[in-house]
């Protein structure tokens, strides 16, 4: 009867240690490769700004709740624009990520022209500070960038990326009288 026991209890224990050891075997290469990958790669290719900003057009107007835009922004990606999370733009870019290579130190300028009209529901909250951000003629857009990229280390390539990259930026209107230039803005980045 014990003898049946331990039996039992020995296999339950080989069987864990074989489970752990196959997932030591995964999980260590992957971590590393993971791991000299980030140190190699990451902190200088991820550094992206919006150069350059263009608003010549943002106006909301409340008898048929549209808002009709014009803004160029340069940077390099696809995006979609926010305007205090209300979605009013898709801009898909002519440049396919794919058949853009980014070398070390390289910066290309891309631009991104949003341009059109949409229906918005503002809550009043939104509509306030939107007439806020008009009487100041800067306005607060969020834009969000998607890549997708893939990082190339002597002849080895990695597979496609889809960092996120989020821009919190101050478009001055370029038809208010105030003359605010656009500073450049970093943009944070998120794997
Ligand atoms: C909304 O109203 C404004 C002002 O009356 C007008 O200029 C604009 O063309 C209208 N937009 C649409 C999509 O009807
Ligand atoms: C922004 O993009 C436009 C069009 O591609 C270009 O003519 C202009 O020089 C760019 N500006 C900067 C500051 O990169």
């Amino acid at each position: 009867m014990a003898h049946k026991q331990d039996h039992g209890t020995s296999c339950c224990c080989c069987l864990f240690g074989i489970l752990w050891k196959i997932l030591v075997a995964l999980i260590v290469p992957v971590g590393l490769a993971i791991l000299i990958f980030w140190l190699v790669v990451q902190p200088r290719s991820f550094k992206f700004h919006v150069t350059e900003a263009d608003l010549t057009q943002f106006d909301f107007y409340t008898n048929n709740n549209t808002l009709h835009y014009n803004m160029v922004l340069n940077f390099t990606a696809q995006a979609s624009a926010f305007y205090e999370d209300a979605r009013f733009a898709n801009y898909d870019m002519v440049t396919h990520m794919n058949s853009f290579r980014q070398y070390k130190k390289i910066t290309s300028p891309m631009s991104a022209v949003f341009s059109g009209q949409k229906l918005l529901m503002l809550n009043n909250e939104q509509a306030s500070k939107l007439n806020q951000d008009k009487s100041d003629g800067v306005y607060d857009i969020y834009v969000k960038l998607n890549f997708r990229i893939r990082f190339r280390l002597g002849d080895s390539i990695s597979r496609h990326l889809k960092p996120k990259v989020k821009c919190h930026l101050k478009v001055p209107s370029s038809k208010s009288g105030t003359f605010t230039l656009f500073q450049t803005t970093k943009c944070s980045v998120h794997f």
